[in-house]
C-alpha cells in the first residue's frame, strides 16, 4: 500500500454519535465502517468504551469492533475514559486506546469526574497495561489532550498547560499525542501557536489535531496545522456531531471536505473521493435526522478536476 502524505482518520460513529439520541443500528456501523475503509480510510475510531449507562449510543462496543477488526488493513481505534475502557479494548484486541483527558481542569472534571493530575496517573496505569501485552497484542496508546484550544467553561487555554500535559503524557509513554480543540474555538493563529510550542517539546513523537468546525475554521485551522508540520488529522463524514440543543452547531472537521483539500494541494491521503462521498448515503439512510455538512458534496467536483490520487 502506497504510504500516505497525511493521514485521515473517522472519528465520527464515535464523536459525531455520541450525543446523537437515536441509536443507530449495529449492522449499519458496520457498514458504514467497511466502505470507508474501502473508500481508502485507514484510520476509524470505531466507538467508546464508556459506561453504556452514560452513553447507549456505545452499548454495541465490543460487537462493533469485533466486527471492524474483520476489516482486512483498517487500524482500529476506540475512546477509552479510565482503565475498565482499557481493559475492555484489550480483551477485544483493538488496534488503538485513544485516552482523553481535558487540558483544562473544569472540563476534565465534568467529563471525566477527575483531577487532571488523576488522569495522568490513570493514563501511567494503562500504558503499564498494554505494555505487559505480548508483542503482537499490544495496543498503541494515545494522548487525547481535549479542550486544548479553548474550554466551554473557563474560556482561555493557557498554551503552558497544554505544553505541560503534552509533556506528562509523552514522559508516561503515550504513542501519539492529539491536541483536540472539543469545542471549536481555535483560530489559525492560535493553532499556530499552539502547535508549534508543543511540537518543540515532543521531539519526534508523532503529534495530531482533532478540530471541530463549530465556528466555521476548521480547515483553515488544518492549513495552520499542516504548516506546523502535524500530518494526522481527525475528522468526521458529513461533519456530524454537535449539539441536539444547539441549532447549528456542527460537529468534526468534515472528512469530505478535508480530504478535498489536501487532495487539491497535493497530498496524497488513499482516500477516493467519489467512494467516500457515497458512504454519506449509508448515514442518512441510517439516520435521517442527523443534521449533515459538506461544501464538496453540495457543490461538487470542479470541472477537469484531477484527484491528487490518480496524479499519484
Ligand atoms: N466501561 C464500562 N463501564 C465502566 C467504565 C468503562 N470504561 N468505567 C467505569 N465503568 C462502570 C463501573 O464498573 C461502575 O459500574 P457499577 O456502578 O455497576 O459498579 C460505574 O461505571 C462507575 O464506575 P467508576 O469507576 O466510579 O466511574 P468513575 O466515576 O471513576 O468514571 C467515567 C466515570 C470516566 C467512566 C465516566 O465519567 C465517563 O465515561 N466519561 C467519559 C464521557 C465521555 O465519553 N465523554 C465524551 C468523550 S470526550
Ligand atoms: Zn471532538
Amino acid at each position: 500500500m502506497k504510504e500516505v502524505d497525511v493521514e485521515v482518520r473517522e472519528v465520527g460513529l464515535r464523536d459525531g454519535l455520541q450525543i446523537h439520541p437515536v441509536f443507530m443500528p449495529t449492522e449499519r456501523k458496520i457498514a458504514w465502517i467497511m466502505a470507508e475503509a474501502q473508500a481508502g480510510v485507514r484510520e476509524i475510531e470505531v466507538t467508546s468504551y464508556v459506561p453504556p449507562k452514560l452513553i447507549p449510543q456505545f452499548a454495541d462496543a465490543e460487537e462493533v469492533t469485533r466486527q471492524a477488526l474483520a476489516c482486512p488493513g483498517l487500524t482500529v481505534a476506540a475512546l477509552i475514559p479510565n482503565l475498565k475502557g482499557a481493559e475492555r479494548g484489550i480483551a477485544l484486541g483493538v488496534h488503538k486506546l485513544n485516552f482523553v483527558m481535558s487540558v483544562s481542569r473544569t472540563h476534565n472534571l465534568k467529563n471525566v469526574r477527575r483531577e487532571r493530575e488523576e488522569s495522568v496517573a490513570d493514563f501511567e496505569r494503562i500504558v503499564a497495561l498494554a505494555r505487559a501485552q505480548p508483542e503482537g497484542s499490544r495496543p498503541r496508546v494515545v494522548a487525547g489532550l481535549s479542550t486544548a484550544l479553548g474550554c466551554s467553561y473557563e474560556g482561555r487555554v493557557a498554551v503552558g498547560d497544554v505544553v505541560r500535559y503534552a509533556v506528562r503524557m509523552a514522559e508516561a509513554g503515550a504513542d501519539e499525542v492529539v491536541v483536540s480543540d472539543t469545542v471549536g474555538y481555535a483560530d489559525p493563529a492560535q493553532v499556530r501557536t499552539v502547535f508549534k510550542a508543543v511540537a518543540a517539546e515532543l521531539g519526534g513523537l508523532p503529534l495530531a489535531a482533532h478540530f471541530h468546525d463549530t465556528r466555521g475554521l476548521g480547515l483553515a485551522n488544518v492549513s495552520a496545522a499542516l504548516d506546523c508540520g502535524v500530518r494526522r488529522f481527525d475528522a468526521s463524514l458529513a461533519g456530524i456531531g454537535g449539539c441536539p440543543f444547539a441549532p447549528g452547531a456542527t460537529g468534526n472537521i468534515v472528512m469530505d471536505d478535508l480530504c478535498f483539500m489536501l487532495d487539491s494541494m497535493g497530498l496524497y491521503t488513499g482516500v477516493d473521493l467519489e467512494r467516500l462521498l457515497r458512504v454519506r448515503d449509508i448515514v442518512r439512510e441510517a439516520l435521517p435526522d442527523l443534521q449533515m455538512h459538506g461544501a464538496l458534496a453540495r457543490a461538487g467536483f470542479p470541472q477537469n478536476y484531477r484527484a491528487a490520487q490518480s496524479v499519484a
